[in-house]
């Protein structure tokens, strides 16, 4: 048995401990948006956050998570109160058949909180281990942006924030 703790809730997963995270989050706990792409590494479809790092799920295997924060796209906001890097990549379009886009997000969000005034090349190097074959490369870069200043007009003191805009 593995304790595992996701998007702040506790799970006991009966599971081998080698078995990936992507299948545990998919099959098990039905959280969808971390997707199977190539099973190895390569494509960055099945990337979540863990203890705030950008991780590849479908190579991490359970025993390396007891104890550690794991969240995912469902973990940072909702369809009625988005996280800012949910509403900015749907307010720049980013996604077109939108399968890399949970693991761009998730990328985008752990290297924001990093970085929160990344440059473009720091954006084009962050995201460099997610593959979009859609190519909507553009879209995404604007999105980062669009992120970073929404998290930014956030994370304002509310007495500030009018003059700001
Ligand atoms: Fe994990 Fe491609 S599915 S990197």
């Amino acid at each position: 048995m593995i304790s595992l703790k996701v998007n702040g809730r506790d799970h006991q997963i009966d599971a081998d401990p080698d078995t990936p995270l992507l299948y545990v989050l998919r099959e098990e706990l039905k959280l969808n948006a971390a997707k199977f792409g190539c099973g190895l590494g390569q494509c960055g479809s099945c990337t979540v956050m863990v203890d705030g790092n950008a991780v590849l799920s479908c190579v991490t295997p359970l025993l390396l998570l007891e104890g550690r924060q794991v969240t995912t796209l469902e973990g940072l906001g909702t369809v009625d109160a988005p996280a800012p890097i949910q509403r900015a990549f749907m307010e720049e379009q980013a996604a077109q058949c939108g399968y890399c886009i949970a693991g761009m997000m998730m990328r985008a969000q752990a290297s924001l909180q990093k970085n929160p005034k990344p440059t473009d090349e720091q954006i084009r190097a962050e995201l460099q281990p997610n593959l979009c074959r859609c190519g909507t490369h553009m879209r995404i870069l604007r999105a980062v942006h669009r992120a970073a200043r929404l998290m930014d007009s956030a994370a304002l003191p509310s007495t500030t924030q009018g003059s700001a805009r």
